[in-house]
């Protein structure tokens, strides 16, 4: 193909090697008989970046929050014991999906008792805000999330310590306090970190005077927690240019809010429509959200139909509407793209849709510009048939960050592939779900390990892997 050949990814291959020997001696395992097309209907509920966030939110309210539409997901179970932890009661409302959050005690946790979720996700760290101004302390465990680079948390600390933190990294984890309480200040972030806004904005809002965030994340879920922190009576404006400014206020109080729906979800269950040449309409996707994917859908060959705003214009049936896609038949057709922050291509978005383009006729380039490491999944699709090469380069876009520090960060994908059955280990949850989709899209039956890793952010996956046709089963 003329390019160079790729080496190997060190970090990656001792991490999966970890991960390999911890699954595969377990009974976390779906058998997959590829092959089938997935067709049908399935409903993707309140994104996962966006709930995680907001449950914390309701930390810093002197009265009792309500959130509607939230998936029965690991996160989200790990956020409700974070809270637990500290006072909030948290119950399941009437409907199906609401929760309820009481904050009316918040109260210290032993660092015994938060450590037990060390390592599980890394929502933690946003609880550090919402706590100082709650008990004038906190204690945050080792951070978890997935295993896709370094992920470090420079941005957060530096941000928590302009607002007037003292922040002690001990080896248990991270004990901060506010001896002179928090006040606003002006911040700029080095990169348009999603969680280190987010960690600004749940500081901020409670901190004494304005803060201003220069560089600031935009992606939707942040508009969202945004939205759920006014009706809280927090004042933010969204300047032009990622500039966001926080009036600090003394006093907030609950909320009631309907998330925006899962856009990474929905992508992912678009990919395996286009992978497994199906058709799957997500009931709940909505159009705002992902129209840069939209666009790619389209370039890519695959169809899609919008009737997201199906219940406005149906109230008497109540119809829910969402985002239909499919593969028309036919070859689908290479595309050159690279992730970025919102408006850009998610680079959550990139793992299921490798899988699609390795069907695609010519060769397709992936740039991945946000984590240096998220491309470590492909060798797996490789020994499946997929001819997909790394590199160090910055290929087919701009230069980025990545390119002179030497991390694996585009792929070159040659297509089309026939994919054949495997033996694979889930290494981490969006690259977990791209095995998943190659796994049902190629022939022969496959063994996925570690799939339980999946329901860390996609609600009742194997139930709409069934209500789609899938062939699967547990051994
Ligand atoms: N970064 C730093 N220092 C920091 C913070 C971030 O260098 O202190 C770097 C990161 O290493 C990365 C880049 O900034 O290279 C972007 O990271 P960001 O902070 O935006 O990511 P995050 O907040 O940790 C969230 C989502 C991710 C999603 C990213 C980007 C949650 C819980 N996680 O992570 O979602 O990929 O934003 O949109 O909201 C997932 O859902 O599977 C997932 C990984």
């Amino acid at each position: 193909m003329g390019y160079p050949r790729p080496s190997c990814l060190p970090l990656d291959h001792r991490a999966l090697h970890a991960r390999r020997l911890e699954v595969t001696l377990t009974d976390d395992v779906l058998i997959v008989h590829g092959g089938t097309p997935l067709q049908g209907q399935i409903r993707v509920r309140g994104a996962k970046n966006l709930v995680s966030k907001a449950m914390v939110a309701a930390l810093l309210g002197e009265s009792p929050s309500r959130l509607f539409d939230v998936p029965r997901i690991r996160d989200v179970e790990v956020v409700r014991g974070l809270l637990g932890l500290h006072g909030v009661k948290v119950s399941d409302g009437a409907e199906d999906g609401e929760l309820v959050m009481d904050p009316t005690n918040v109260e210290s946790a032993s660092t015994d008792e938060i450590n037990v979720h060390a390592g599980s996700s890394r929502i933690p760290i946003l609880l550090c805000g919402p706590l100082l101004h709650r008990l004038g302390h906190a204690f945050i465990p080792d951070l978890g999330g997935c295993h896709i680079g370094p992920r470090p948390i420079d941005f957060h600390i530096k941000a928590l310590r302009e607002f007037g933190a003292v922040v002690d990294k001990t080896p248990e984890g991270m004990h901060l306090s506010a001896p002179n309480g928090l006040h606003g200040a002006k911040l700029e972030l080095p990169y348009p970190s999603v969680g280190a806004t987010e960690q600004v904005l749940l500081t901020a809002v409670r901190a004494e005077g304005v803060t201003e965030l220069r560089n600031a994340a935009i992606e939707p879920e942040i508009i969202d927690l945004i939205c759920v922190l006014q009706k809280m009576g927090a004042i933010i404006t969204v300047h032009t240019d990622r500039v966001i400014e926080i009036q600090g206020v003394p006093k907030l109080y609950g909320y009631e809010h309907k998330p925006i729906p899962d856009r990474i979800e929905a992508a992912s269950w678009a990919a395996a429509a286009l992978a497994t040449r199906g058709e799957i309409e997500v009931i709940g996707a909505r159009q705002a959200d992902m129209m840069t994917f939209l666009n790619v859908y389209r370039n890519i060959g695959g169809e899609l139909k919008i009737t997201d705003d199906r219940v406005a214009r149906d109230g008497v049936t109540g119809a829910e509407g969402g985002i239909k896609f499919w593969h028309p038949g036919g070859e689908l057709r290479a595309v050159a793209l690279e992730t970025d922050v919102h408006p850009g291509f998610m680079t959550d978005w990139q793992q299921p849709l490798v899988v699609a383009l390795t069907q695609a006729r010519g060769i397709s380039i992936m740039h991945e510009t946000v984590y240096e490491q998220r491309l470590g999944y492909t060798e797996a699709l490789n020994t499946m048939g997929a001819t997909i090469q790394v590199y160090r380069d910055c290929l087919g876009g701009t230069p980025c960050r990545f390119g002179r520090r030497n991390f694996m960060h585009s792929a070159v994908i040659a297509g089309p592939s026939k994919l054949h059955a495997a033996d694979l280990v889930i290494p981490d949850l969006r690259a977990g779900f791209a095995h998943l989709i190659a796994a049902l899209a190629a022939e022969g039956t496959s063994r996925v390990y570690g799939v339980n890793l999946i329901k860390r952010g996609y609600e009742d996956f194997e139930a709409k892997l069934a209500a789609l046709g899938a062939h699967v089963e547990r051994p």
